[in-house]
């Protein structure tokens, strides 16, 4: 027992050495809102303009998603369902993953859990640090997720960035070109912080009202121990 207590607790710095090596960029910090629903539902638009060509949410339906978003279903069909879905249907994209796997190296990988699977600061931080590199196949890298197989779709938002340090780890320097991209650094950031609080929200939709009914499971438990703290009472009043 003494023994594994000890391995254990030579393991830990490593681990954490690990896990922290996977991403040295240091990232912005990020905390999700899913009670700010036009930040939801501008994430929502931006993803169904930008990500869901590539990037299926194949564990969600629209139906669930727009009534938690407070978007109307007639609404949401007409300017957010661009492949003829039905409300009721899960948000799966018409790539064929096979043809894409051809075109980028790597199929885009559903997005539904991303950011259970890494985080929602992840995801922020990866929207934000795109990078020109001409040594890559579509002319762009990335801060967080280095030689990533995907083209720099927010760019015309965005703007373009350099590295000056170009693609060297520990370095998280980046200069935008000035009136290159549509939006201004605020409003791109706004962007990004949108996109990753929708996916945030995807990742797991019923985060808030599993809060909201855990205070109720404490209040009744507080009550309910008072009653039984009574009944006890009551039973050994007799005895003593
Ligand atoms: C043209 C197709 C395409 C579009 C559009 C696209 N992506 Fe991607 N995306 C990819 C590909 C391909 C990969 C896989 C890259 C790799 O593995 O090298 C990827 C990877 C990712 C990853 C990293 C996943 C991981 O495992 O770390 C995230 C996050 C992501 N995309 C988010 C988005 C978001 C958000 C949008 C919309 C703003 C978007 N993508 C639009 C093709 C696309």
């Amino acid at each position: 027992m003494k023994k594994i207590l000890l391995a254990t607790l030579l393991l830990l710095p490593s681990l954490t050495w690990i896990s922290a090596a996977e991403v040295t960029y240091e990232m912005e910090p990020f905390a999700g809102d899913l009670e700010n629903l036009p930040s939801l539902q501008n994430g929502m638009r931006l993803y169904m303009n930008y990500c869901i060509g590539c990037h299926s949410l194949e564990y969600q339906r629209y139906e669930q998603t727009v009534d938690y978003l407070g978007i109307p279903h007639d609404i949401a069909l007409e300017n957010l369902v661009f492949t003829g879905q039905k409300i009721g249907e899960l948000m799966t994209t018409a790539m064929a993953e096979e043809k894409a796997k051809n075109w980028f190296g790597a199929a885009p990988p559903d997005l539904t859990l991303i950011t259970r699977a890494k985080s929602a600061q992840y995801v922020y931080n990866y929207l934000k640090t795109f990078y020109v590199d001409e040594s890559r196949p579509f002319g762009v890298n990335n801060k967080v997720f280095p030689n990533v197989g995907m083209p720099n779709v927010l760019v015309q938002l965005q703007g373009i960035q350099h590295s000056p340090c170009g693609s060297q780890e520990h370095c998280s320097d980046l200069i935008l070109e000035e009136d290159s991209g549509l939006y201004s650094a605020a409003q791109f950031d706004t962007a990004a912080y949108d996109l990753a609080n929708f996916l945030y929200y995807v990742g797991d939709p019923s985060r808030l009202e599993r809060h909201r009914i855990g205070i109720f499971v404490l209040l009744f438990l507080v009550i309910l121990g008072c009653f039984t703290y009574l009944l006890n009472r009551e039973y050994w009043k007799d005895i003593h």
